[in-house]
């Protein structure tokens, strides 16, 4: 796609170019009307290039490998711990309750429940289960 967008930018600017010869030599030749067509035409042109490549830059992340590599990079640190999830979204009701109080089973039938009362997702409440199951 950059290279595409490259291309037509390319040949716009050639286009201005022989443009601004084509003008020069209607206006030794006197050619008013023609050289006055001519130029609407480029604007027009112009304003449709402009307007297919900013269109065309819309979640293009994808061709630049280091962008989209960045960007993992970034989801990766701001996802929270299991642990530190159960101290934010646990204690918002009730007192977050202790790891060591109930058993494996049971933390798993609660983690359905709670998900639905925090109203979390799977990804959030499997984290915090795990890290529940870990430290009791
Ligand atoms: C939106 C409020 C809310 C959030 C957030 C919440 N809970 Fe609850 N929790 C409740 C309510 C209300 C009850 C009482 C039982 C019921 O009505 O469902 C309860 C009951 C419980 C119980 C049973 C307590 C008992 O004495 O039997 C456990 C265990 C529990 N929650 C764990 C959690 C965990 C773990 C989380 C974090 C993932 C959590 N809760 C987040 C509202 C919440």
């Amino acid at each position: 796609m950059k290279i595409i967008k490259q291309i037509i930018v390319l040949g716009f600017f050639s286009a201005g170019i022989i443009y601004e010869l084509l003008s020069k030599l209607f206006k030794i030749m006197s050619v008013k009307t023609v050289q006055k067509k001519l130029s609407i035409g480029i604007v027009f042109l112009t304003i449709g290039a402009t307007t297919i490549a900013c269109t065309s830059t819309k979640g293009t992340n994808a061709d630049d490998p280091t962008i989209a590599i960045a960007e993992i990079v970034e989801e990766f640190k701001i996802e929270k711990s299991g642990a530190q999830m159960w101290g934010e979204t646990c204690n918002r009701c009730h007192l977050a309750p202790s790891p060591a109080d109930y058993n494996d089973t049971d933390w798993e039938t609660i983690s359905l429940h709670m998900r639905v009362r925090a109203n979390i997702t799977e990804n959030q409440i499997t984290k915090i289960e795990e890290f529940l199951k870990s430290a009791n």
